[in-house]
């Protein structure tokens, strides 16, 4: 189990994100942007299989439309705790950050998209955050406490597979660019831990261990549909 953070999320903490992300001007990223993935590694229940990674290799178009839809739903997901969780100060701080910092990453996936001529497509949701939403607890705080641990799975993982297909993507803007994402997603998926322990008067480790079978489960069993956050390939 990793180490939770302390309970108050200071100014400091805030001040240190990089309020600079909004001038990356993701043509010039350079050399890679060197995180340390053990903590999300050690957070995950299960790596991803190689035959995902092939497999989203193979239908690359596929996988950046589902990151797109991603993206916007990380930043309304957000959006949708601000509104109805007003009683926290660095709640609402912490969410407008990752609220503004979700949309921009939509808004660089756009212009991926644009540059390599991908047209816009409609693709469903695939099984990934309803199956974890469907054990969310239905009453406060615990509801709340569930979907912050719920998004910290999400960002964990979404971490762990930039780092996986920017090894392997010929398309070396877009391996970059995924260097370039590991180290917002692997802080969200800090804040969103430290969020859940915040507004939680217990620890959430055993929530936090219930969460990351039903994950790990999700990720490892087999998926008939490829999405970013989809199983192994059926
Ligand atoms: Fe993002
Ligand atoms: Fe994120």
């Amino acid at each position: 189990m990793m180490q939770m953070k302390t309970n108050n999320i200071s100014d400091n903490d805030i001040n240190n994100h990089d309020i600079a992300e909004d001038s990356v001007d993701i043509t010039q990223l350079r050399t890679p942007i060197k995180v340390d993935l053990s903590p999300i590694y050690n957070f995950l229940g299960a790596r991803t299989t190689q035959a995902w990674v092939d497999a989203a290799i193979a239908d690359l178009p596929t996988i950046i439309q589902d990151h797109a839809n991603c993206e916007k739903k990380a930043a309304g997901t957000a959006m949708n705790l601000i509104f109805r969780y007003e009683f926290s100060y660095d709640l609402q701080r912490k969410l407008a950050q990752l609220i503004r910092e979700e949309m921009l990453h939509y808004e660089q996936v756009l212009g991926i998209m644009s540059d390599r001529g991908q047209e816009w497509r409609y693709l469903s949701a695939g099984r990934y955050a309803k199956g974890m939403l469907k054990h969310k607890r239905t009453y406060e705080p615990a509801a709340m406490v569930d979907v912050l641990i719920i998004g910290a799975f999400i960002e964990a993982r979404s971490c762990e597979r930039f780092a996986a297909l920017a090894e392997v993507i010929d398309d070396e803007r877009l391996a970059k660019y995924y260097r370039y994402l590991l180290k917002s997603e692997s802080r969200h998926f800090e804040d969103y831990l430290a969020l859940a322990q915040s507004l939680s008067e217990d620890t959430i480790d055993e929530r936090v261990a219930f969460f990351k079978e039903i994950e790990a489960e999700l990720i490892v069993i087999p998926d008939t549909e490829l999405r970013f956050h989809s199983g192994t390939p059926a």
